[in-house]
């Protein structure tokens, strides 16, 4: 297998758990790392600083001048772009009926404005190179249609029409465009959740055949395999980690 090392990889949502146990697992192959979120404290807890191999920016990527300037520090740090984790996002997950205007657009704006911006701030300097990774972090409630989850779905239902549509844009600059796609994993949200009692906790763990959320580890080693070189054939899918709560 080609190392990572040596390659410079953007990774957005960087304080979350899946943008966290990510970039660690890009950085132990000695991948630099641009690592972005919206939360400055989150970012200060997750240990993220600016350092050898590793830059770090706090911005809002749902708006186009973010995301312009996490690419821009890419380029300028490590003069290449190699690898992008579209992974910020994050639901407001409640009945359709008691989403507001404000939630509504919440839910766009982290998981497709993000996506859309950064792909789109991104693909240049790939196609300059012709080389290029990218990997979303979409959702397997997509397709189960998972309960309170509408407006979310149709966020990262957005993100994985993207996916496809890309994927066969740039297909031929050997720049691969792929979506992984999780069912419910164990973060400290869902671990509060779960220990405050809230209902919906149960119903999302009852449709997965393995009774239990996904580690952010197990979401991680498909995006880092999806980010491989050896992975060139492998584009315009939607990877579910799901724990067979989809099946094919
Ligand atoms: N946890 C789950 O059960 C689950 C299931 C399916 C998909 N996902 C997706 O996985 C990804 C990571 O989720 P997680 O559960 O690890 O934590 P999370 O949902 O808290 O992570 C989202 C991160 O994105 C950041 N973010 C939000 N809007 C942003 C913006 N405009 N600009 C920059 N950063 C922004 C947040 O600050 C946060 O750190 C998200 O896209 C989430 O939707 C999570």
């Amino acid at each position: 297998m080609a190392p990572l090392a040596g390659q410079a990889a953007i990774v957005t949502g960087a304080a979350s758990p899946i943008g966290q146990a990510t970039a660690r697992m890009l950085q132990a192959e000695a991948v630099s790392l641009v690592l972005a979120d919206i939360d400055p404290a989150a970012m200060e807890a997750a240990g993220w600083r600016d350092g050898e191999g590793c830059a770090t920016l706090v911005a809002d990527l749902s708006q186009q001048e973010g995301a312009v300037a996490l690419v821009a520090l890419a380029l300028e740090r490590f003069g290449r772009l190699d690898i992008l984790v579209n992974n910020a996002g994050g639901g407001v997950i409640r009945p359709f009926l008691k989403q507001s205007p404000k939630t509504l657009h919440a839910t766009l704006d982290r998981n497709l404005w993000t996506c859309i911006w950064m792909c789109h701030a991104a693909l240049p300097a790939m196609v300059e190179r012709g080389y290029g990774r990218i990997v979303n972090v979409g959702a397997d409630s997509v397709r189960n249609g998972l309960l309170a989850h509408a407006a979310y779905n149709a966020a990262k239902g957005g993100m994985h029409g993207l996916t496809t549509g890309l994927a066969r844009e740039f297909a031929e600059q050997d720049i691969t465009v792929n979506t992984v796609a999780p069912a419910m994993v164990r973060t400290p949200f869902v671990e509060r959740e779960t220990a405050a009692g809230n209902p919906f906790i149960k119903e999302f763990i009852d449709v997965i055949p393995k009774r239990r959320a996904a580690e952010p580890d197990e979401v991680a080693s498909m995006i880092v395999h999806l980010a491989r070189p050896e992975s060139g054939f492998v584009t315009g899918q939607v990877m579910s980690v799901n724990g067979g709560s989809a099946m094919l």
